[in-house]
């Protein structure tokens, strides 16, 4: 029962097949404990910043949750910049791509955008257009997406806010990463389905 007996995808089987969709059900079933591990690996290095990213992390998350933001939106915001230490030069794609079978695509389209949109408070400095995001004013998205960077996001570094720690999130995460990807499970099919 433990491992497929193919060397190549071409000579699988059923049973193979039943094997690896067995694990895989369980992988998927620990993903919530993958992503608060990989966000603990931004703690540490605050790379110029007055906070580390785990911090700013926490912030912005808490700062969505005092709001009054829904859970999948805090959710959102706890994990915005998780992939900062895999792909620093375009790291909201990643957490676009880590959250996009669990939530509203609009929240994918802000996450994958908050980047661009934070930019308004200091693309200037690089002599880049701090407008830029005015480029999607008519995008269904762009009012959330103004709103996570301008209220929560830009305004998460400080050291004296009252930060909540994660324990506050687990819960909210877990509850989001429980929900079936995409709205849609695969299995593998009995062999005469
Ligand atoms: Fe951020």
């Amino acid at each position: 029962m433990n491992q497929a007996r193919f060397t190549r995808f071409a000579e699988s089987t059923h049973a193979d097949w039943a094997i690896i969709d067995a694990h895989f059900q369980r992988y998927q079933n620990d993903v919530a404990r993958r992503v608060l591990e990989h966000l603990r690996r931004l703690e540490g290095d605050t790379h110029g910043y007055p906070v580390d990213r785990y911090t700013h992390s926490l912030q912005t998350a808490t700062r969505a949750l005092d709001a009054g933001a829904d859970e999948e939106t805090v959710v959102c915001a706890l994990l915005h910049d998780i992939g900062d230490d895999l792909a620093p030069a375009n790291h909201a794609e990643i957490a676009a791509a880590i959250l996009a079978p669990y939530v509203d695509p609009l929240n994918v389209w802000m996450i994958r955008h908050h980047e661009l949109f934070q930019g308004y408070h200091y693309r200037a400095f690089y002599g880049l257009d701090p407008q830029a995001r005015e480029a999607y004013r008519d995008h269904p998205a762009y009012a959330r997406t103004v709103r996570f960077c301008d209220e929560w996001d830009q305004r998460a570094f400080d050291p004296d806010y009252p930060t909540r720690p994660l324990e506050d999130f687990v819960p909210m995460v877990e509850r989001l990463f429980a929900r079936t990807p995409f709205g849609e499970t695969l299995t593998v099919k009995a062999p005469d389905a």
